[in-house]
């Protein structure tokens, strides 16, 4: 597998062409072939990156820690919904057997981000001692250079704890393995907004292992017109979004609900997917109602959802729980 985007840099939140014209091919080393040229920068590029690292650093450094371990914990959502294509890229430019790519290449990128993120949540960042207050802050742009083994498992252990840290960074994956860092820049988005690729997405995220929103339980007995029993489940983003009682989900929250009969057969799949600037004037939702196969039922801006989630529009068009 070949991901998108071989042939440009992930500058400033999006892919734009390389100043250089300089290619390398890409070596399968199981088969000797060249699969893909990759672009290579040159100093005008990399003064690119730093300078829109730089102009990030700034604001990205004073949010709170557990605003940044939010954002590791999204990453990771997002990491392991690509789990698959992370396997397949990394067995691609390392030649690594499949098996191998997915028991343990794949799965050391997500591992070292799991620690990371447990490492920060146990961590003290700011204590007195004796009369001085210490504050653990983000050093200022990190340059991350990572060689070709291991490849996910270097961009992992450099770049979750340098975010979590509050640093900015330019990560330059090594040349010879580029892929699987081409593909972790694109991790970091979720699905369109449309039914068949949300479907999709959140058939990898598994999002039956999800949390389940917050004090309710597998089947429990639900209202007309969803099922008579109902499962809840929310991403990281909106189980945080919960717990944080801000009022409001962030960007990306994902709220899927099994709908089953009275016989707890399943019926449908609703889902509720925010998706900035997708429909501002109620609540940047994009609502899908999928069958319990999978087929799209109805998707996008539907009315007959919004009239009736519109009645607890100050609580961002939740019924579940409080949201303040
Ligand atoms: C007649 C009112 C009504 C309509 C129409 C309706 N819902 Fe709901 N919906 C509710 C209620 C009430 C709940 C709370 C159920 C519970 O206890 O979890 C809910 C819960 C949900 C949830 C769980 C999150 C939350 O809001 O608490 C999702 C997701 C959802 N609905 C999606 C949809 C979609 C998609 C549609 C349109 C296809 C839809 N709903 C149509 C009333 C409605």
């Amino acid at each position: 597998m070949i991901p998108d985007h071989m042939q440009e840099f992930y500058i400033d939140g999006a892919w734009v062409a390389p100043h250089s014209s300089a290619r390398l091919g890409v070596e399968n080393p199981a088969t000797e072939e060249i699969v893909a040229q990759v672009a290579l920068g040159d100093a005008q590029d990399i003064d690119r990156a730093i300078l829109a690292a730089r102009r990030a650093f700034d604001a990205w450094t004073v949010t709170p820690v557990a605003e940044r371990i939010a954002k590791l914990k999204r990453i990771l959502e997002l990491y392991n919904a690509r789990y698959e294509e992370f396997a397949q890229v990394m067995s691609t430019e390392m030649g690594a057997p499949i098996t191998w790519a997915r028991e343990a290449q794949a799965w050391a990128g997500q591992v070292h981000i799991e620690a990371t993120i447990k490492a920060a949540e146990e961590m003290t960042w700011e204590y007195m001692r004796g009369d001085t207050r210490i504050i653990h802050e983000g050093i200022g742009v990190c340059a991350l250079i990572t060689p070709w083994n291991w490849p996910m498992n270097q961009i992992a252990c450099k770049v979750a704890p340098a975010l979590v840290a509050g640093c900015t960074m330019v990560l330059k994956p090594s040349e010879i393995a580029p892929m699987s860092g081409i593909l972790f820049a694109q991790a970091k988005k979720g699905p369109a907004a449309d039914g068949k690729a949300l479907w999709d997405f959140i058939q990898k995220e598994k999002y039956q292992s999800w949390k389940m929103w917050p004090g309710t339980e597998a089947q429990y007995k639900g209202p007309e017109p969803h099922g008579a029993f109902l499962t809840t489940y929310v991403n990281q983003a909106a189980f945080d979004s919960i717990k944080a009682k801000k009022g409001k989900f962030a960007d990306g929250s994902m709220i899927v609900q099994d709908n089953f009969d009275k016989n707890k057969k399943l019926k449908h799949v609703d889902v509720m997917y925010k998706v900035k600037g997708y429909n501002p004037k109620a609540g940047d939702w994009f609502w899908v109602q999928f069958k319990a196969n999978g087929k799209v039922d109805q998707e996008g801006k539907i009315d007959e959802c919004i009239k009736c989630h519109e009645a607890q529009k100050s609580n961002d068009y939740v019924y579940t729980s409080k949201m303040k």
